[in-house]
């Protein structure tokens, strides 16, 4: 109920809408009677997503809207921003979820690798941001939801290229939490483990033999079930959304015991079957 009196008429901009959690919070958001439009790279997946979205909105005067947008592209965002801004008055929600993931050992890694994951998760991140904050700051309301990880919080082997980026969009996330309170605008980094999404589906497959080793206890959520945990919680006005147990636990003990954390991941790394040699030409 309370979700609902939040989200009801709000017209809410979420990057990523066209699969996984973003599309999950996108239904969500819709459901609880909210304008929504999904901006994401594939006009067919986003026109996809909008015909399905378009059955969970409570009223037939909700907008649910898409706009083919490469987030890494500053200029673009700005210009979409502002036609979502013109044609609907207000931008009172805005919910980063486009990303990318990578693994791989740091030593196999290229430095355009590094580029392409902050220019995407962090970059991506922060243009949005930079685009809907003179409508919120003008408005003196609005909310901002980043959608992180726990190598936001805790990394691990293998990931340096989206750790590094996560950890960018924690830090940013947590400045923007303190700089925007007196403006009326609140902000929410959501923490999640393993979703089953695509994105869960092509990259698992590729980590390192050493990460696999240490995450595959992990659990599996379903997109819907960050999505439920996120827009229940920024209704209540929580800055840090932890979407399960999982993933509030690991970061937690990480940072208590952080010797001993480490001395466990490293003893998991070490029992890995190392991968096959590379194939001969
Ligand atoms: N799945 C997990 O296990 C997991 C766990 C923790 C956190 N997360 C985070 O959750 C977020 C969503 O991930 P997901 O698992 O839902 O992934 P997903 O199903 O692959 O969805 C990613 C979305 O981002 C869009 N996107 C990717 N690059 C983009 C770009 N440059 N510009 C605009 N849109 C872009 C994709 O559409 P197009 O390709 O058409 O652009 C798609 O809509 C990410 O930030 C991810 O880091 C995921």
């Amino acid at each position: 109920m309370k979700e609902e009196k939040y989200f009801s008429r709000k017209v809410a901009v979420i990057t990523g809408g066209s699969s996984g959690i973003g599309k999950s919070l996108a239904h969500r958001l819709a459901r609880n009677g909210a304008s929504v439009m999904i901006l994401a790279r594939d006009p067919e997946k986003l026109q996809a997503a909008v015909a399905e979205i378009r059955l969970s909105a409570r009223r037939g005067d909700q907008a649910i809207e898409c706009f083919s947008v490469d987030v890494t592209d500053a200029v673009r965002v700005r210009d979409v921003m502002a036609e979502i801004a013109a044609r609907r008055q207000s931008i009172d929600v805005l919910v980063n979820s486009a990303g990318m993931s990578q693994s791989g050992y740091v030593t196999d890694l290229k430095l355009e690798d590094y580029h392409r994951l902050m220019d995407v998760n962090f970059f991506g991140t922060l243009h949005t941001i930079q685009a809907a904050l003179p409508y919120m700051v003008r408005q003196r309301s609005g909310h901002i939801a980043n959608i992180g990880s726990v190598l936001s919080l805790f990394a691990t082997f293998g990931f340096s290229t989206y750790a590094s980026s996560k950890y960018a969009t924690a830090g940013l996330t947590e400045v923007l939490r303190a700089e925007l309170k007196p403006r009326g605008i609140r902000v929410s980094l959501v923490i999640a483990g393993y979703a089953d999404t695509p994105m869960y589906t092509q990259t698992r497959h590729l980590e390192p033999p050493e990460t696999y080793a240490i995450t595959r206890g992990s659990g599996i959520i379903h997109p819907d079930q960050v999505a439920e945990v996120a827009a229940r919680k920024m209704a209540e006005g929580d800055y840090m959304i932890y979407a399960n147990f999982e993933a509030r636990i690991l970061p937690f003990l990480s940072r208590l015991w952080p010797g001993l954390a480490n001395r466990i991941l490293d003893f998991m790394a070490s029992r890995a079957k190392p991968a096959p040699p590379p194939e001969k030409e």
